[in-house]
């Protein structure tokens, strides 16, 4: 016979249960709440549109669903604004109460946005920005990126460049982050290779006012200029190059920010056409995940997919990796990084896997403008991983 007290003990533990189990479940049955913090105005607008799209048409393909949760997004504008970054990604953590922050586009506003990610212990996926610190000197086991960093394709286009026998370049930039460290990275890969840069022009972030540095590049009659420009800025910039004549005089190479998601805009055939760049994505490459990307993408948004879409979907893919690992319960981060560490994500792009710093080691791409696409001529660089100077994780 059972003592009362043996008796009521085990119908309290029995109700505790019940009550754990079906808080568990209620937990699992909540929407996992997706914060994106991307530029929807401004020069970079395009881009954070391209990189929400893709992540949300990679969600609708799986049923709304990453790891057996429904996802649910609140976005916040930020401007490409590095001075209101902390206040709208603390808006975003504290009164949103997002699970996950996806951004974003502007490097400096993604080191303000990683800082906040850093206090909370918030899940970060970086989508694009290209900043060295965010998977360098400021990495953390909570922050991935599925892009790049500046210096990869930068350094590719610098060593394609004194290879191809020029010896004396012109950089110009917007003088931030992600200008200077392209810049510096293409300035690495030539002179290594025998070329000298002759001069190094900045202007400031997002100014367009490129007439004095064109007349400047005429009269110093370069091997070639440099640029990293991207977005709205990047089509006014090739106009007013080829503008100045200078299209055919000074060859105009660049990371593929410049051609990529803007050929419309500088006008097809026109400005653009012909240009070299170098990127982790051309719009021909050959795989079945290419193929059916970019048709959904089109079919679904009616415009053409570019890196940045491709970014976005491979942000959301490395996030359903990590839901599926721990059956979507994000709480449990330890597990979830473990898994996103080892994810091989099956990108657009062609296949890749992430450093130990958590940034993609991937192919670089040489490309060629024809018409309206960024045609592969050929891989510049295979596997390329970000060197991550000062990452202690
Ligand atoms: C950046 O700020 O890191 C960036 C912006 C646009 C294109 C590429 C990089």
């Amino acid at each position: 016979m059972q003592s009362k007290f043996r008796k009521n003990f085990l119908i309290v533990s029995a109700t505790i249960a019940t009550l754990v189990s079906s808080t568990g479940a209620l937990a699992q049955e909540t929407p996992i709440k997706v914060g994106f913090m991307l530029p929807y105005t401004g020069t970079y607008a395009a881009i954070g549109n391209n990189i929400t799209n893709a992540f949300k048409l990679y969600v609708s393909e799986n049923g709304g669903k990453l790891g057996g949760r429904t996802i649910e997004y609140v976005s916040v504008d930020d401007e490409s604004d590095p001075s209101k970054a902390t206040e709208n990604a603390n808006r975003l953590v504290k009164r949103e109460k997002v699970d996950v922050l996806v951004g974003t586009v502007h490097s400096g506003v993604a080191l303000a946005m990683a800082r906040v990610a850093r206090e909370n212990k918030t899940l970060m996926i970086v989508p694009n920005a290209g900043a060295a610190d965010l998977t360098g000197a400021q990495c953390m086991p909570n922050l991935f990126r599925t892009s790049f960093t500046n210096w990869q394709p930068a350094y590719a286009m610098g060593v394609h460049a004194a290879k191809k026998g020029m010896k004396k370049a012109v950089t110009l930039t917007w003088k931030y982050a992600a200008g200077v460290e392209s810049t510096d990275g293409f300035k690495e890969g030539f002179t290594k290779n025998g070329g000298t840069i002759v001069k190094e022009l900045t202007l400031p972030f997002p100014n367009t006012e490129f007439q004095p540095y064109l007349t400047e590049i005429a009269a110093l009659k370069p091997d070639a200029v440099y640029v990293f420009f991207a977005g709205g800025g990047a089509a006014k910039f090739m106009k007013d190059y080829a503008a100045a004549g200078l299209k055919n005089s000074v060859p105009l190479l660049a990371a593929g920010f410049l051609t990529d998601g803007t050929i419309e805009a500088a006008g097809v055939g026109g400005a653009p056409e012909g240009l070299l760049t170098t990127l982790h994505y051309a719009d021909g490459l050959k795989n079945s995940k290419n193929d059916a990307f970019r048709l959904n993408f089109a079919k679904t948004y009616k415009t053409q997919a570019d890196v940045y879409s491709v970014q976005g979907y491979d942000a959301a893919q490395l996030l359903g990796a990590g839901l599926s690992a721990v059956k979507g319960n994000i709480k449990n981060q330890d597990e979830m990084i473990k898994a996103m560490e080892k994810a091989k994500i099956d990108s657009p792009r062609g296949a890749f896997t992430l450093s130990k710093s958590h940034n993609p080691i991937q192919d670089i791409y040489l490309r060629k403008v024809v018409g309206r696409d960024n045609q592969l001529l050929e891989v510049s660089v295979k596997g390329l991983a970000d060197p991550a100077t000062g990452c202690k994780m």
